[in-house]
């Protein structure tokens, strides 16, 4: 078989966006190794440190720039000493509209055991797919009379028959390949003319898959639906701000921002995708290890089902489903008190153990008889077959260098399970965790 060589761009960026990426590469590293592949990874400095320094995020070409490569990986961005609106739209949309990377998919997928605010969330697994490129974010508007006192704004809403048909036709596919049924979110009572077209065109797009039950539901009642009724939800499809706004919303029923991937891509599945966790840049828990990396680490295991290492995907989602079992693993946000580091540890070590069955899989657990690929099970992920398994080889993670602090992880293990169950029940370390504090999930959202 030839070798299969996966060229990655990792942006950082700020706040925890550095270290969840970091946390991330090496177990995406391992995965495609395990299949006999190679990543490459090329580290883009783009962000507001760089901003800060040069008077750009980013360069002007950063689209093209990242046409390079087959896959982008980013992190967050945001800064407390940089505009919030600037590496937003020098980045962040700068990417999405100009690769026009027109669909944002953003899986729902409650963890066993994971705790939610909300209160019964077992079996929830739906996906959010929000349009990308244009509505309320099309940039368009202006500012007049200012210094008057009665200083007016204008943000133009812009909503294209093409942009909507792109969108509605990939979530009514996604919704067919998972036999799930499809809500067409909306607000044409009040908005009469953007979402009226929404609903024709999305009606349109229906009448192409007459297998898929679907119903339009405004987007108030949806807030309440996603919390009274979540396990009624298959895909959820939605325009650029109500998609923003439910995602966070979804995010919270599997256990919080940081639990939480995204995907963001062409409708056609060509070109470069940008894969990025929902949470923000929490400048204020950056640097204290508390990120939780899993997010970051989901996104990873889409890129890779994007850019055709499926079954190195399937080996990094398995590695997370057994990483959120062990209680030692966890970090504050989902009530546990690993630190970034000694998740990413585990994880590594889970990708690592598919390749070692017999030392580990059942170290890997945490207990005797549960592998990983069990536990996968468990937690309700695809399971793909191993066609790219091969033996073992050394990993390397190109140009952004190795894992830090993998040796904490055994003290994560000298907590008990018992200390651990206190921390899950409520009693959590001190320290706010970007799902706790309101501030942390605006805070340089990206
Ligand atoms: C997200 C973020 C972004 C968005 C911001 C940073 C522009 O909130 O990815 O959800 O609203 O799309
Ligand atoms: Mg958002």
């Amino acid at each position: 078989m030839t070798e299969r060589v996966l060229r990655l761009a990792a942006i950082g960026g700020d706040g925890i966006g550095p270290e969840v990426v970091a946390a991330t590469l090496p177990v995406l590293a391992a995965a495609v190794e395990g299949g006999g592949g190679t990543l490459v990874v090329s580290d883009l400095d783009w962000g507001g440190e760089r901003y800060l320094r040069t008077g750009e995020v980013a360069p002007a070409d950063a689209p093209d720039i990242v046409r390079n490569f087959d896959a982008v990986l980013f992190g967050a961005v945001g800064r407390y000493d940089v505009p919030d609106d600037i590496p937003v739209w020098d980045l962040v949309i700068r990417l999405r509209q100009g690769l026009q990377l027109a669909v944002n998919v953003r899986p729902v997928h409650a963890f066993p055991g994971v705790p939610s605010p909300v209160r019964d969330v077992e079996g929830v697994d739906f996906v959010v797919v929000r349009e990308n490129t244009e509505g309320e974010y099309a940039g368009i508007g202006g500012r007049a009379h200012g210094g008057t006192g009665a200083e007016i704004a204008v943000e133009v809403a812009v909503h294209s028959a093409a942009a909507i048909r792109r969108v509605a036709g990939y979530a009514f596919q996604e919704a067919r390949r998972r036999s799930a049924p499809l809500v067409a979110v909306s607000k044409s009572n009040a908005m009469r003319h953007g979402y009226a077209l929404w609903d024709q065109v999305v009606a349109e797009v229906a009448a192409g898959f007459p297998d898929v039950a679907w119903e339009r539901v405004f987007v108030d009642a949806m807030a309440a639906r996603m919390i009274e009724r979540p396990r009624s939800l298959g895909v959820v499809l939605a325009s650029n701000l109500f998609g923003d706004i439910l995602s966070d919303l979804g995010a919270v029923l599997g256990g919080g921002l940081g639990m939480a991937p995204s995907a963001n891509i062409c409708a056609d599945g060509s070109g470069v995708g940008l894969f990025e966790p929902v949470h923000g840049s929490a400048p204020d828990i950056a640097g204290s290890g508390a990120a939780n990396p899993l997010g970051c680490v989901l996104s990873g295991a889409m890129l890779l089902d994007h850019t055709g290492f499926a079954a190195a995907a399937a080996r990094v989602r398995d590695a997370v489903a057994v990483t959120v079992a062990d209680l030692t693993a966890r970090t504050p946000d989902i009530g546990g008190r690993a630190t970034t580091a000694q998740v990413a540890a585990r994880l590594l070590d889970a990708v690592t153990a598919r390749r070692r069955p017999a030392r580990s899989e059942r170290d890997s657990v945490g207990r005797p008889g549960l592998t990983a690929r069990e536990a996968g099970t468990r937690a309700g992920m695809t399971q793909t077959p191993d066609a790219e398994d091969q033996p073992d080889r050394a990993t390397t993670v190109g140009e952004t260098g190795g894992l830090p602090g993998r040796n904490a992880a055994p003290e994560a293990s000298q907590l008990s399970e018992d200390e651990m169950a206190d921390t899950v029940s409520g009693a959590g370390p001190a320290g706010g965790t970007a799902a706790d504090e309101p501030e942390s999930s605006t805070a340089g959202n990206g």
